[in-house]
């Protein structure tokens, strides 16, 4: 039985649309192991899933067989079980790149290690459409990456303690397919520079662990003003969460989380305030604190 650890991710962080990515200690623990045969899938509550067209639509199962097919490993069967589930899903917290990377780990160690982890990311990527929340949930840390031609370049770093993230988490999803649609396919220049500059500045903000600078970094002007339409009080909590001491606050991935940046010290005093701040006014969602995860996806193989 192999198991896998993998950590939510929060994409974008306001100016690096598509590129910055930081994993979370929120984590997806997905086992699995070859089998005589047929195809079992087990869900977080350990219901078995006998329904054959849901099984090969899973993130999961889906990422293995890209793995095995380009290692020309065909398994006689296979048992998928999905366990703990801390990563919100559909809520822009990553956890369709943490099944995709979850599933390329595991099918390389039941194929015999064909692949690097650099060669796998490249799969999870394929499965998942985009590289930043998957960079991040591979090696973890800060990550910014592109895909170019099919191949994903990045470049991740650990962060420094000191660093929280406040998650708020509301009680509806976003399909990051649909929320895609609703982006500008033109950007005007300004707004371009916009973030360039500003996604240059909070790279350099993150290589130093320099953050003073960090409160005028998180200006984003591609995709954030077209999500916030459908996270409701989006401008208020932000504009709020600046005021108690966030060094910023984002639009996490397409949404509809928002992630504030926070320095561990002011924490509780900005939780107490932003706890009071979400019930005066009724706001609905769940406040959750994350430690920034340096390590990404880990690997723990057992006996069966
Ligand atoms: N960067 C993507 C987006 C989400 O904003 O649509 C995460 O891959």
């Amino acid at each position: 039985m192999i198991k896998v650890k993998v950590p939510a991710t929060s994409a974008n962080m306001g100016p690096g649309f598509d590129c910055f990515g930081i994993a979370l200690n929120l984590y997806n623990v997905v086992s699995a192991y070859e089998t005589e045969s047929g195809l079992e899938i087990l869900s977080p509550e350990f219901k078995v899933c006998r329904n054959e067209e849901r099984n090969h639509q899973n993130l999961v199962y889906r990422a293995m067989r890209e793995v095995f097919n380009k290692a020309e490993y065909e398994p006689t069967g296979l048992k998928i079980v999905h366990g703990k589930s801390e990563i919100p899903r559909t809520r822009g917290l990553g956890s369709s790149a943490a099944c995709a990377v979850a599933g390329v780990l595991l099918a390389n160690e039941i194929a015999g290690h064909p692949f690097s982890r650099r060669e796998l990311l490249n799969l999870a990527v394929k499965v998942e459409g985009h590289s930043d929340n998957a960079t991040s949930a591979m090696y973890g840390g800060f990550g910014a990456s592109f895909i170019k031609n099919g191949v994903t370049y990045f470049e991740t770093i650990p962060v420094m303690e000191g660093l929280m993230f406040v998650l708020f988490v509301p009680h509806f999803t976003v399909s990051t397919k649909k929320s895609r649609k609703s982006l500008p396919q033109l950007i005007p220049i300004d707004d371009a520079v916009n973030n360039i500059s500003h996604a240059a500045m909070m790279g350099m903000a993150f290589a130093t662990g320099n953050f003073k600078g960090l409160p005028l970094l998180f200006s984003d002007a591609i995709h954030e003003k077209h999500r916030k339409d459908s996270i409701p009080n989006a401008d208020f909590l932000i504009k709020a969460s600046s005021k108690f001491g966030a060094y910023g606050t984002y639009v996490s991935g397409s949404g509809p989380t928002l992630a504030a940046v926070v320095s561990e010290k002011r924490l509780p005093h900005y939780l107490k305030l932003m706890r009071n701040f979400v019930e005066e006014n009724h706001i609905k969602c769940d406040i959750i604190p994350a430690h920034v995860d340096n390590r990404g996806a880990l690997i723990d193989k057992k006996e069966k």
